[in-house]
């Protein structure tokens, strides 16, 4: 039997992270030789077998042992714990007020880790060991030591508290065929301060680095809150207790929000899709019932296992199937429909569910695609320009057909014959016709505009647009290479320019003109002169016309854009030497001052970036006297919306998942916060626009509350939907956030109330709560 069959044989779930694990600690040449067993349950005698197994089938070694580090389990290589190493700590204790590194030897950890060592060395013939961990010794120390951590972290609380709330972090992650084996960090001010704990990282990372098969990231981070091992699962537990306990913890309110956004949003927009799911229904029903002997179902994505319940309620009357594969490759997915086809009372007494994890197809998921993925009608001005042409047909009981266009060997060349005389042509939009049964033909799912189905089009833009005259001819070539839709056409090609790729945001950002002008508007009326200035918008285009004009020194910029700046600095005949690229983790150790900081404190979905509004305090150290901050101020708004389009995208709605009982499960990942909305959302709006309060720039708590008068109370309350008015400069006039522009930059947010609100009063009361620079209202009755 292979090493994969049996951790499959002996978990289900999760066998692939498990494998990789045990791999890797087997491996002599990697690093890693524990692995904390946490990604599922598990137990002592379930390991011992699983090990057992593997020995007697040789394929791993026989010094890899089980053992027992107080309610959790480690598989551990004891021939790399042979040699002994000193280590390099870092104090993290929560009654610090930042992380401090400390000598070696001190609180006698060294001497806490070597009784460990040597408990671990003496099991040589056995299979596990339970570790005796003195009730002094710090647990986190001793799994990081375990793990073979470069540096491990150690606190001295005996409420587990430590000091990394909101320190910025580099964290290094050694990754497997997609797999993370190791995530390690360490805060970045101590990095960037000791060269020995720098020297030691990079011994260490040079192990994997001297591997292909190894890839090593980096990154920084930032977190409200760290627990020293990811478990998601008791995180959200956790992090709804919290919010329980004090309604105004925001950071823990956030965090719950961003576990819960782990999984896709779309799910809830496609299981509310009715009439998809009838579609779906009805040829599983028809399949099942009229296809000749079906024994095996296999429902390959089975995101909530709704279409696995379908057929299993059709196979229980009277048919021959045996077995319903369930096959999903997201973890919470999966974790979902395991939880709600095995808490459905359909199951029929032969038949068995089993989960299969196909890692190995992932192709489709993290690709960059050539195209945006949305609603075109939500484009104002959107019309079709030519004649409708069908494109690529696959057929998906073909196995041929589906691998020639999988291959991308299929290119279909179209012609698209224009319907205007003297418009223009912008893209090309793309939607599928799902033909779901053939002894069905009417049992068809469109996804073209407009249809009302979940399923956004593909929008494939053009660099520029082209002017089209009555029945001029486009031509396209359409193919599909690993499963990700191409157009090639010839409307592009003429063109000198040179393109370079950039993040969608900033061309979002470079195309608000009326924001850059006001914003060019705002530093123009300062007459002071600037020598430095900051610009940390979303690209520093004022601090490059100002360094263009020579009406400053020095621009300082983030160092992410470094490359795209100095670009465009050549093409303008900017000196170099007139850039300092920083990174925002650099600001408190700045020794500078600077006439003119220019910042943008939101993030590119529209919600707040609360560390910025945190770290307002220190931007202003920062300012000379005299000096200019962009913005002065920032004011919330909201209104109150009724929106069905909202809520079917939050939450279960549909009539039919809900009897099924998926709802009970999916609705926990059900978040209060959607972002990335736009003036064009549909709802009817309860209230005028309403000022909620201004937003204090630090990171401390704040409460207000206000009444609202409501002008329709016939609806039930939905949500609140926010934008936000800009002062950039005393001088200057507010700038509105929910402008009609379709240019604009910025996104609109919408916080769902958690149930419907109906009101029989004409006002209800809005609560204001912001802490941490993160923001959240409630919404009351009067009576
Ligand atoms: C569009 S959803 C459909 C969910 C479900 N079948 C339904 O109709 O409600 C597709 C699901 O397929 C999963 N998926 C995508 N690629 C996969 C792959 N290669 N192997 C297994 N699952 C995959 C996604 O995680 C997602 O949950």
């Amino acid at each position: 039997m292979e090493f994969d069959a049996i951790i499959r044989s002996f978990y289900k779930k999760h066998w692939q992270i498990i494998a990789s694990q045990i791999r890797s600690v087997n491996e002599i040449q990697c690093p890693k030789r524990g692995f904390l067993f946490d990604c599922g349950v598990t137990n002592k005698e379930t390991l011992i077998d699983l090990l057992t197994k593997l020995k007697v089938n040789k394929l791993i070694s026989k010094q890899i042992i089980v053992a027992a580090v107080k309610e959790d389990f480690f598989i551990l290589n004891i021939e790399k714990f042979y040699q002994k190493d000193s280590h390099i700590f870092v104090d993290v204790s929560g009654s610090l007020e930042k992380p401090g590194n400390f000598k070696l030897n001190d609180f006698n950890i060294e001497k806490h880790l070597e009784v460990i060592r040597k408990q671990i060395i003496s099991f040589e013939n056995d299979l596990f060991v339970d570790l005796e961990i003195s009730e002094e010794y710090c647990v986190p120390t001793i799994f990081g030591y375990l793990i073979n951590y470069p540096v491990l972290y150690y606190y001295n609380d005996e409420n587990d508290r430590n000091c990394l709330s909101l320190v910025d972090l580099k964290v290094f992650q050694i990754i497997r065929d997609d797999e993370i084996l190791i995530s390690f960090s360490i805060p970045c001010e101590i990095f960037d301060q000791n060269k020995e704990i720098q020297e030691k990282i990079s011994f260490w990372l040079h192990h994997f680095q001297s591997h292909d098969e190894f890839e090593v990231k980096q990154f920084f981070t930032n977190n409200p809150i760290i627990i020293l091992h990811e478990r998601d699962e008791e995180a959200r537990a956790f992090f709804e207790q919290a919010c329980e306990n004090d309604h105004r913890n925001l950071r823990a309110y956030q965090n719950l929000q961003n576990i819960k956004n782990k999984m896709a949003r779309w799910h809830f927009k496609m299981l509310n899709d009715s009439s998809r799911n009838l579609s779906f229904k009805r040829a599983i029903q028809y399949w099942i019932k009229n296809g000749d002997g079906i024994i095996d179902v296999m429902d390959i994505g089975s995101g909530t296992g709704l279409l696995s319940m379908y057929a299993t309620n059709v196979a229980k009357v009277k048919t021959k199937v045996k077995n319903i594969y369930a096959i999903e490759f997201s973890q919470i997915m999966a974790d979902i429909s395991a939880e709600s086809l095995s808490t459905t009372e359909i199951l029929m007494n032969d038949m068995f569910l089993e989960y299969l994890f196909l890692g190995n197809l992932r192709l489709i998921s993290k690709r960059d695609e050539p195209y945006d993925a949305d609603y075109v009608e939500k484009i104002s001005d959107f019309k079709l320009v030519t004649k409708t042409v069908e494109t690529i047909e696959v057929n998906f009981n073909n196995l041929e057909s589906m691998e020639k266009y999988f291959n991308g060997k299929i290119i279909k060349e179209c012609q698209l014959e224009s319907e205007v005389n003297n418009d223009y042509i912008d893209g090309f939009v793309v939607w599928f016709s799902l033909y779901l049964n053939e002894m069905e033909p009417e049992n068809i799912i469109s996804t073209k505009p407009k249809s009302g189905s979940c399923w956004t089009q593909a929008i494939f833009k053009l660099k520029q647009r082209v002017l089209l005259q009555m029945y001029q001819i486009v031509k396209i070539s359409v193919s599909c290479k690993e499963g990700v839709l191409k157009i090639d056409r010839d409307l592009d090609i003429n063109s000198d320019l040179v393109d370079i790729e950039v993040d969608s945001n900033i061309l979002k950002f470079l195309n608000d003109e009326e924001y850059l002008q006001e914003l060019e508007f705002s530093v123009s009326k300062h007459k002071s002169k600037i020598i430095n200035c900051l610009d940390f918008s979303v690209f520093p285009y004022v601090g490059l016309v100002l360094l263009k004009e020579g009406r400053i020194e020095k621009l300082w910029c983030r160092k992410k854009d470094e490359l795209l700046v100095k670009e465009i600095a050549s093409r303008n005949v900017i000196k170099e030497s007139g850039f300092e690229f920083i990174d925002e983790s650099m600001i408190d150790r700045l020794n500078i001052k600077f006439e003119l900081i220019i910042l943008h404190p939101f993030l590119s979905l529209g919600d707040l970036d609360n560390q910025m509004v945190c770290n307002f305090a220190k931007y202003r150290k920062l300012q000379a006297d005299g000096g200019l901050l962009i913005p002065n101020k920032v004011t919330l708004f909201g209104e109150l919306i009724n929106s069905d389009w909202l809520i079917s995208s939050c939450r279960i709605t549909d009539a039919d998942v809900k009897r099924l009982k998926i709802d009970k499960f999916i609705n926990q990942f059900a978040t209060e916060v959607h972002l990335d909305l736009d003036n064009s959302l549909e709802c009817e709006k309860l209230t005028s626009a309403f000022k909620i309060s201004e937003i204090s720039l630090d990171d401390e708590l704040h409460e207000s509350s206000l009444e609202v008068p409501l002008r329709n109370t016939n609806l039930p309350i939905h949500a609140i939907f926010y934008h936000h008015k800009i002062q950039l400069t005393r001088a200057t006039n507010d700038f509105v956030t929910n402008r009609k522009s379709k240019t604009s930059c910025f996104k609109r947010t919408a916080q769902v109330l958690n149930s419907e609100l109906i009101i029989d009063g004409a006002t209800v009361k809005i609560s204001f709560t912001q802490n941490f620079g993160i923001v959240k209202c409630d919404v009351l009755t009067t009576c």
